[in-house]
């Protein structure tokens, strides 16, 4: 099928920078992204880029090339279903918070009512792509309801997960390790394999765009997450390790991922893993295994999960304890509240779970996050303590200025590994600072030596 209007369906952090691309890259395809959310929209129209819903180094100049010229964003759903020969689904599947699989299975019914308006508005033949992470076998669903509910026009469906990282969306979308696609194995569902696959092929070499059934689709990008993951916990069991021996933790590190069957890569020991998707993707990986009644697998990929929520625990009673096992009254500021640098995104951030640890301890908090708003943080840090009758909330502050927010306090927690930390006047942070100064550095980005030779007590992970 030739594909020259493509709708995607959800204006997140996936749907906005990748339509971009795509519509970057192929000006022959007209490309428009909806949402039922008005305010979104009308920000990833807004003139002044630096308003774009979501913060994205290099976002900014893709948008200006491809705004208008052939990438669109519009709140107006039906109108663009049916203009588009090729519709991606990418709206949010969070971890289901009621019923049937609470707390582990994916909510699909954003997804389902996606597919039931596609079923609704379509006039003709389409195909529809999954970009959503979804548990292996939605496809199926998918196609049921739009065979049962459309008006008889023709469906293919396919899988078209997206592997991109914030923080480096756009240069994983320019130079992915792979694009992987799956479809039905039909003749109809090869077509439409090849319609993506081409569109994908304007900027992407062939040998690095990989084709599958559905189901191996789908299944990869739950497991492709849960590998990353587990790397993370992997590396993180080993920090207490090394604490409790004097062995250093980025030295472990580095010996291991020198093999090259190992790699080097995501073996950063931190205060805990955070995003959107690697805990919920997990724990759906859990539940598909349980429901298959396979609980050795789904046993074994739980403890990711275990092991991570252990090390944000971990981190915030390592606080308590250094500081004579109260911090009651004490004034602890927070370098960071975003899940990793480079992003505004705040989903699932270590930095709220160590911030509510805290709050409980009566803790003084005062936050500084380069890139997070303020509003964000205040509706986080409401969300994790709404069963939390009393008026904690309002010991957290934030600040605009890093030496600001780190006057009078006792301890400095480092939550997000921003670079412009490692630049600051650390002499002067500590002459304004309530003596014994700690520092806990939650993600091993400062130099301990030299914050030592100043005076402060340095805290690392997996340190001694
Ligand atoms: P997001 O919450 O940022 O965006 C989803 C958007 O979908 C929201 O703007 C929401 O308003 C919209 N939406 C929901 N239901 C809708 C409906 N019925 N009609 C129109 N719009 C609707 O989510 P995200 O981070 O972009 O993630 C989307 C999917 O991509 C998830 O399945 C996620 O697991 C997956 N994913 C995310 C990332 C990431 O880095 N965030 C990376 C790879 C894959
Ligand atoms: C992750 C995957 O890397 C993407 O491939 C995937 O597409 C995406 O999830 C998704 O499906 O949503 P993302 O969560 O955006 O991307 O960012 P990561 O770079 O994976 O970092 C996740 C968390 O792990 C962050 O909190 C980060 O600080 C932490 N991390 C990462 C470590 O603690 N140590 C590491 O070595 C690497």
């Amino acid at each position: 099928m030739k594909i020259n209007n493509i709708c995607c369906i959800g204006a997140g952090y996936v749907g906005g920078p990748t339509m971009s691309v795509i519509a970057q890259k192929n000006p022959h395809i007209n490309v428009t992204v909806v949402d039922i959310n008005e305010n979104r929209i009308s920000l990833w129209n807004s003139d002044d880029l630096s308003k774009l819903p979501i913060y994205e180094p290099g976002l900014d100049k893709v948008i200006s090339e491809a705004r208008g010229r052939n990438l669109f964003f519009s709140t107006d759903i039906d109108k663009h279903i049916n203009n588009s020969e090729m519709i991606f689904i990418s709206v949010n599947t969070p971890t289901k918070t009621y019923g049937d699989g609470k707390g582990m299975a994916a909510d699909l019914r954003y997804v389902e009512l996606c597919s039931r308006k596609i079923a609704q508005v379509a006039k003709n033949d389409k195909i529809v792509v999954e970009k959503s992470t979804l548990p292996v076998k939605t496809a199926a669903a998918i196609k049921n309801i739009l065979t049962e509910t459309g008006s008889g026009v023709k469906f293919n469906i396919l899988s078209n997960p997206e592997f991109l990282a914030e923080g480096t969306a756009m240069r994983d979308l320019e130079i992915p390790d792979r694009v992987l696609i799956g479809g039905e194995q039909d003749d109809d569902g090869k077509k439409a394999i090849q319609s993506l696959v081409d569109i994908y092929s304007s900027w992407v070499p062939k040998e690095n765009i990989l084709t599958t059934n559905l189901w191996s689709s789908e299944l990869s990008k739950l497991t492709a997450n849960a590998f990353l993951a587990q790397r993370i916990s992997s590396i993180n069991s080993l920090s207490e390790l090394c604490e409790m021996t004097g062995a250093d933790i980025d030295e472990v590190s580095k010996a291991i991922g020198m093999d090259t069957r190992i790699g080097s890569k995501f073996l950063k020991s931190s205060v805990g893993f955070g995003g959107s998707c690697f805990q919920k993707d997990i724990l759906n990986l859990v539940y598909i295994a349980k429901s298959l009644g396979l609980n050795e697998v789904a046993d074994y990929w739980h403890q990711v999960i275990i092991m991570n929520n252990h090390q944000k625990q971990r981190f915030s009673k390592n606080i308590l304890k250094s500081l004579y096992n109260t911090v009651a009254g004490k004034k602890i500021t927070f370098l960071g509240w975003s899940f990793k640098k480079d992003t505004n995104d705040t989903r699932e951030s270590a930095a709220i779970y160590v911030a509510d640890m805290l709050l409980d301890e009566k803790a003084l908090i005062s936050v500084y996050d380069p890139k997070v708003s303020e509003k964000q943080i205040i509706s986080d840090i409401k969300n994790i303590r709404n069963n939390n009758k009393d008026d904690s909330i309002n010991d957290l502050s934030i600040q605009k200025n890093p030496y600001e927010a780190c006057k009078d306090s006792h301890a400095i927690a480092i939550l997000t590994e921003w670079d412009e930390f490692i630049n600051y006047d650390w002499s002067k942070i500590f002459k304004n600072m309530n003596k014994p100064a700690f520092i806990f550095d939650g993600r091993n980005i400062l130099d301990k030596k030299k914050l030592e030779s100043i005076g402060f007590i340095y805290k690392g992970i997996g340190k001694h």
